[in-house]
């Protein structure tokens, strides 16, 4: 079982960064949550709310989870 930080991260200090603009997600709060034990974009969305509105973040949510997979290996 996989478990989760509930811990939120820090708002984004840098607008620039952000992934998902419908929720304001920040690629530094998607890879805190992936080193917190997020594996999937489903998790991701629940916990951060990235690809809940209008979807467009869906493919670079799924980029960052894989890439950041990818290197840990
Ligand atoms: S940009 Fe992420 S749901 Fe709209």
């Amino acid at each position: 079982m996989t478990t989760i930080n509930a811990n939120k991260p820090k708002p984004a200090d840098n607008k620039k960064d952000i992934i998902c603009h419908c929720s304001g997600t920040t690629e530094q709060q998607i890879i805190a949550y992936i080193e917190s034990g997020c594996d999937s974009v489903d998790k991701l969305s629940r916990m951060t709310g990235a690809t809940t509105g209008c979807g467009a973040c869906e493919n670079k949510v799924q980029e960052i989870l894989e890439g950041y997979l990818r290197k840990s290996e």
